[in-house]
């Protein structure tokens, strides 16, 4: 929520900034701005409402003048609605600091009240603008020292918030601060960037620094200074990005997400390349934990959304290899609640952006009552797993339209492979079993190509001839079910309709009110070969269901005739173990969802009101 990005150095900022801007626009995209120092030392600022694009005509129309330190912003929208005057950067002291800002300020009213009693005047209704007016005011009681004025703002502030500001008296200067939200430091020669995500400054360099919670950083073309809140160096974690800028541009794809949904089978094969050792799963950031895993008697996976459904397909896995009890919780719930949790419990908390705050408030949670945290994430350098005890990073590379795809599935490798581990840990599974199913895991890959290869334009097809449907709902069973709710949402979030996830056995306990004449049903089929008795009972939901006049679409097996007579529409998947099921049959709910929000002519990267990383709680 909020993407924001800083540079110094000795290049024109403008372009660096939108450029950096673009890659972030995931992020928020109700308004954007920036602001640079000029070298005659003036500080000039655009803001508008809209998407990065009107930025940009508006810049092409009147640009600002050139300035080598810049700071700007793409917002999504908490404190005041998206207007020009809530865009970010916000001005004070005469016009000469500008300031932008991801989070939220929570006792920004009692900042503001005391301002305001001081004669300050306010030009937004956001919480950010009380930080850049107070700034202001800092900067004057600390005689032009722009690090010690902002230290001093900082201490001031509580809630979440990544700040960044520049004062166009100190050229080549921007500071950045940080709690509960992201910023990660470019080193470059000569030049220095600041972000919440490496994305904004990759096509520059690849090395990067991630800043700590509490710390300000201030970087000059020469250099990089990090501090705590009070002033005393601390250290800093260097890490090379490794992906290049190519990884988050669109290539030839009408979307971010039809790019995504075709790196499905790569992001699984990167997710596990480098952690099978002899046909054993071998993870290096676990060695040394065998005697957590030994230890530990409940696993609680903690989650938002898709990450969440990828978790509850994970649970089967862990369960059925490693014989530990696990649950999943939505993570915004789990700290609510006083759960029972300790030194014997494992929490795993799964992210794609690292920095959804309800997933990292609960893992904080977890670690003040004592159990042991691992975080699955698929962005380095992130919170989350930076407040971890343990990582297990998906290598899915970056992940730009807001719909989760790419990440849902190397979230589901990474827990495969951590669930294989500690059943190997814990002696649940013999060596044997274990090669069996990661040579199941290693043809997945194949098998979604195959998919996207003989179904995807036929199912772009059947999405366009549904493309007035009002109302579609998904059925699964065991694995099944995580993926009917992952279908629902998916359809939900990009094409605006309604759309709901059942378990199909629950069917018959109240949503069967649904089904009239006419109602588009996907219904998850379990494998006939693997799973005969989970398979006829899905049959009969279906026939229920088609009693009832419902228009059945059936995502089956390769080969399973014994849906023909009742499906409408069948979408073929490759034959796979039932645990593996889920990584093939998502394929297709994500290539309808994409089609029927093309066919309504939606922007399927950036749906209406949504941001790509929930920074708030
Ligand atoms: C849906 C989607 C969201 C995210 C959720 C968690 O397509 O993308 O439901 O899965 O907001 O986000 P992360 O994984 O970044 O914690």
């Amino acid at each position: 929520m909020c993407g924001i990005v800083g540079y110094v150095g000795p290049r024109e900022s403008q372009p660096i900034l939108i450029a950096g801007l673009s890659r972030l626009e995931y992020r928020g995209y109700d308004s954007a701005g920036i602001a640079v120092i000029d070298g005659d030392g003036h500080l000039g600022m655009r803001k508008r409402a809209g998407k990065l694009g009107v930025l940009r005509d508006d810049l092409a129309e009147h640009p600002l003048p050139a300035g080598t330190t810049g700071i700007g912003h793409t917002r999504w929208a908490t404190h005041g609605g998206p207007t020009d005057a809530n865009a970010h950067p916000h001005l004070a002291d005469d016009d000469k600091l500008a300031l932008i800002h991801n989070g939220i300020i929570e006792n920004f009213a009692a900042i503001k009240n005391e301002l305001r009693e001081e004669g300050y005047e306010f030009r937004s209704e956001t919480d950010t603008e009380v930080a850049a007016v107070l700034l202001g005011r800092e900067y004057r009681a600390h005689d032009g020292d722009l690090v010690a004025a902002f230290r001093s703002v900082v201490r001031r502030l509580d809630g979440a918030f990544t700040l960044l500001a520049m004062h166009r008296d100190n050229p080549g200067l921007v500071v950045g601060a940080r709690r509960n939200s992201p910023l990660v430091i470019g080193l470059g020669e000569g030049e220095n960037f600041l972000a919440s995500d490496v994305a904004a400054f990759v096509e520059h360099t690849r090395q990067a620094l991630a800043i700590g919670q509490d710390e300000i950083v201030a970087i000059t073309p020469g250099g990089v200074e990090v501090t705590d809140f009070d002033g005393n160096p601390v250290g800093v974690e260097p890490f090379e990005v490794l992906w290049d800028a190519a990884a988050a541009d669109k290539g030839g794809w009408s979307s971010f997400m039809a790019k995504e949904v075709s790196e499905e089978p790569e992001a699984i094969a990167n997710t596990v390349r480098g952690r099978i050792r002899d046909g054993l799963v071998s993870i290096p950031e676990l060695d040394g934990l065998d005697e957590l895993f030994a230890g530990i008697n409940r696993i609680i996976v903690v989650a938002c959304g898709t990450a969440a459904y990828a978790g509850m397909v994970g649970k089967y896995a862990i369960e059925q290899w490693a014989r530990v009890p696990a649950d999943v919780e939505l993570a915004h719930e789990f700290r609510y609640r006083d759960p029972v949790i300790g030194a014997d419990t494992l929490v795993v908390s799964i992210s794609q952006s690292g920095e959804t705050m309800d997933t990292l408030m609960a893992v904080k949670y977890a670690r003040e009552r004592g159990a042991k945290t691992l975080s699955i994430c698929n962005t380095q350098g992130a919170t989350i797993p930076r407040e971890s005890d343990a990582i297990v990073y998906t290598h899915a590379g970056p992940e730009v339209a807001v719909a989760s795809t790419k990440a849902f599935v190397a979230q589901i490798t990474a827990l495969y492979l951590l669930a294989l581990h500690i059943s190997h840990v814990r002696g649940t599974l013999s060596d044997t079993e274990v090669r069996q199913q990661v040579l199941e895991l290693e043809a997945v890959p194949d098998k979604i190509a195959r998919v996207l290869e003989d179904e995807q334009a036929h199912i772009e097809q059947f999405a366009r001839w549904m493309g007035d449907t009002q109302s579609v709902l998904f059925l699964g069973r065991h694995v099944g079910y995580p993926i009917a709710l992952e279908g629902a949402l998916k359809l939900k979030e990009i094409s605006y309709i309604h759309a709901e996830g059942f378990a199909a056995g629950e069917l018959k306990h109240g949503p069967i009110a649904l089904i009239e004449p006419g109602q588009p049903v996907f219904v998850i089929v379990p494998s006939p070969r693997h799973s005969p008795l989970l398979h006829s009972k899905v049959v009969s939901n279906i026939q229920e269901i088609r009693a009832r006049g419902a228009r059945i679409i059936a995502v089956a097996e390769e080969g399973d005739a014994a849906v023909l007579p009742y499906a409408d529409e069948v979408l073929r998947i490759p034959l796979a173990d039932p645990l593996f099921e889920p990584l093939l049959a998502v394929v297709p709910l994500h290539i309808f969802a994409m089609g029927l929000a093309t066919a309504k002519g939606l922007d399927v990267d950036q749906p209406r009101n949504l941001a790509k990383s929930v920074t708030v709680e």
